[in-house]
């Protein structure tokens, strides 16, 4: 793996370059993504920042068949333009008797203008004629971290569980409320964002890119 620009220039550089190093940002204008992961990566010695601070940047493009092609492509589109890492995860929902709709089609489910609760009406509607046992469901999550356009990792969480009839729960983001975890027997819209981030598809990712993070540059 290419030893990433900013730590070469690091390495033989002064105050100026030492300063801008440890530098994350995280690719996502999804608040309720961006709350999630700011806590799963807290207390390590990044100054995390967002694309809402970054919009000459632009905006990338999902066209991908898979989570991870997307992941991919949006860390190396971002980390073209800035200096320093940047972590971009793409992420949604499989059902098993949709055949793993809406997956990588999540977010926009409902058309152009969807919004959170027009997903879930959708999605309620088509699996209304479902039974409790046709209702399994996974959330999929991939994190990758790019610098200077090369990935440097890539790491994959899931969560399993099954979609209920009504919603329930007011926290979180997406299909949260829809979404029923069996070990705690509450959707994940009931939970707070730390019990969220301890069981979710998210979580799980982050984690390890956590204990990457906590090792950089040393890792690379
Ligand atoms: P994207 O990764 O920005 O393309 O969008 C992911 C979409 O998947 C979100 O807009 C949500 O609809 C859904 N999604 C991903 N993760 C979660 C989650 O943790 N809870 C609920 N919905 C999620």
């Amino acid at each position: 793996m290419k030893r990433c620009w900013i730590w070469a220039s690091w390495r033989n550089s002064g105050l100026t370059d030492r300063l801008t190093a440890r530098r994350l940002l995280l690719a996502t204008t999804n608040q309720g993504k961006a709350r999630e992961i700011k806590k799963l990566l807290a207390g390590l010695n990044f100054k995390i920042e967002s694309l809402v601070s970054y919009p000459e940047f632009g905006r990338f493009q999902e066209k991908e068949k898979t989570f991870e092609e997307n992941s991919r492509g949006k860390a190396r589109f971002y980390s073209r333009q800035y200096g320093g890492l940047v972590l971009a995860e793409d992420s949604g929902l499989e059902v098993e008797a949709l055949d793993g709709k809406p997956g990588v089609f999540s977010a926009r489910f409902s058309g152009r203008q969807a919004t959170d609760q027009k997903n879930i009406k959708k999605l309620l509607k088509l699996m209304r004629p479902l039974s409790e046992s046709q209702r399994k469901a996974r959330f999929i999550c991939v994190a990758s971290l790019a610098c200077r356009g090369q990935i440097l990792k890539v790491y994959r969480g899931q969560l399993s569980g099954r979609i209920i009839f009504e919603p329930r729960g007011q926290n979180g983001f997406g299909y949260d409320p829809v979404f029923f975890y069996a070990p705690l027997q509450k959707t994940l819209a009931e939970l707070t964002t730390e019990e969220k981030n301890k069981i979710s598809h998210r979580g799980r990712a982050l984690r390890k890119v956590r204990a990457y993070l906590k090792k950089f540059p040393e890792a690379q």
